[in-house]
């Protein structure tokens, strides 16, 4: 360690940054929100978009990420304005979005605590699961009591600080985590008729691709690994000197995506087999899972409650890292204490995901640049901010940090070979800032929500304009 190091928190084990990595990664994002985007999104094309998206520019943001973090040994806001005030907005935008991604993320894993409890409460046995699950979410009670229970199990381990909670959270979740999935899986690939379902995957259709699908399986990519937002910058500035950058990145792309196909191989051919459809959106599967499971006669309540216990493991450990990026801001910069900052946090987002969850019911009228509370905060993070953000790591890192400074730190000042820093740096500095802007810009514009991607893009100008204030 050197001297800026000292009194920083660290990964404790080097397996350490991988897990928690991967347990920011791995979440909601993977098992909710990946298979209903596959399947709005026509199947196997959006898939192959996506792949190509995360191992071409997925990987070498999450190196950039951490090297960035690493170097400056500060939270993404610190980070950028260590460098210059004029960047503050860059690492702002990130705390942000984390934020008011949080603003959000508690409802639907809410729903997936609720759900795993249902699974031996007589769910399984109703006649039309899909009514229930509308039921659900559109209550004015229950699900607000299971969001707030989530939500005080997150506040709790953020609260316990980075080895002793994140960490020790994270080393048991993940594992556990997997192999739940795989038998999900293989239960879903033996039913009859599962081939159609295969084939839903695998066999690409082009015809319905254009720019708001090439954006989507970008903010996807973004939002599944945790990147353009500053959760990445902040683990990187918890890596001890000897971890590993590019390995561990691979490591750790390789397991997020992993977890998206399971989910998709373990959700598709059962749909298919029992002729359900795959455009049942955001409750796919909330509505479609249980019913799946509900079919398979015995076992299906032991499968229904491995999913959702899963399913909730998998969510807490990415609001952890949501959260942690949000408090790690107030202590860095606001110099609050770590439970203070917490508490508040806490609240304020307790607020929020009232209203996310009440926009599904109550306030079903009620919109905000033509959309609820919930699809708002989901939107404007996942289509608008983390496109934007992932732009700006590359073009900070790519044009404003030294490439010596680069080498020293993705090589560990030359104990680590890493053949393709020439390539990574290429990528960093040219291609995938275009790549990003062609998306951005032409995904952006195909917009159906016309006044929020606007709103969107205002406020990443203002705050760029304002950047010396924030
Ligand atoms: N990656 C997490 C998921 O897939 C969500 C997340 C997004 C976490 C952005 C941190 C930052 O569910």
């Amino acid at each position: 360690m050197n001297d800026t190091n000292m009194g920083r928190e660290k990964w404790s084990s080097k397996i350490g940054l991988i897990l928690a990595a991967a347990g920011s990664a791995v979440g909601l994002g993977n098992i909710w929100r990946f298979p209903y985007l596959t399947g709005e999104n026509g199947g196997s094309a959006f898939i192959i978009i996506y792949l190509a998206c995360v191992i071409l520019i997925g990987v070498s943001v999450m190196i950039a990420e951490w090297s960035l973090g690493r170097r400056t040994n500060l939270a993404s806001a610190g980070a950028y304005k260590k460098h210059s005030k004029s960047w503050t907005f860059a690492g702002t935008l990130g705390v942000l979005t984390a934020f008011l991604i949080l603003g959000f993320y508690p409802v639907v894993g809410g729903w997936s605590l609720a759900y795993m409890f249902k699974s031996v409460t007589g769910l399984l046995n109703s006649s039309d699961i899909g009514a229930e699950f509308g039921n659900f979410i559109g209550g004015n009670f229950e699900p607000l009591a299971w969001m707030v229970v989530y939500l005080v199990i997150n506040v709790f381990i953020v609260a316990r600080g980075v080895t002793q909670g994140l960490e020790k959270a994270s080393v048991i979740m993940m594992p556990t985590l997997f192999v739940l999935f795989i038998l999900v899986a293989i239960r879903s690939v033996t039913l009859p008729g599962a081939e159609a379902g295969l084939a839903f995957l695998f066999k690409p259709d082009w015809s319905s691709v254009d720019g708001a699908t090439v954006l989507a399986a970008l903010g996807q990519a973004f939002f599944s690994l945790s990147l353009g937002m500053g959760i990445m910058i902040t683990y990187g500035s918890y890596i001890p000197k000897e971890g590993e950058i590019p390995r561990n990145a691979v490591t750790v792309v390789a397991l997020d995506t992993s977890v998206a196909l399971l989910a998709g191989v373990a959700i598709f051919p059962a749909l298919f087999a029992f002729g359900m459809e795959p455009t049942a959106g955001a409750g796919l599967v909330f509505a479609v899972v249980p019913a799946i499971f509900a079919e398979m006669g015995t076992f299906g309540p032991l499968f229904s409650v491995i999913f959702f216990a899963a399913l909730t493991l998998a969510a807490l450990t990415s609001s952890m890292s949501l959260l942690e990026v949000v408090v790690a801001y107030l202590m860095d910069e606001k110099g609050m204490a770590r439970k203070s900052a917490v508490a508040i946090t806490g609240v304020v987002l307790t607020v929020m995901n009232i209203l996310a969850s009440l926009s599904m019911g109550l306030l079903s009228d009620f919109k905000i640049f033509g959309v609820g509370f919930f699809v708002f905060f989901d939107y404007i993070t996942d289509k608008v901010f983390l496109a934007i953000g992932g732009f700006l790591v590359a073009v900070f890192v790519g044009w404003f940090m030294k490439k010596e400074d680069l080498k020293d730190e993705i090589t560990n000042s030359g104990a680590v070979k890493f053949g393709l820093f020439e390539a990574w740096y290429f990528a960093i500095k040219f291609v995938i800032p275009i790549l990003i802007a062609i998306v951005a810009v032409t995904g952006i514009m195909s917009l159906e929500e016309k006044s929020l991607a606007a709103f969107g893009v205002f406020v990443v100008l203002a705050m760029g304009i304002f950047s010396k204030k924030l």
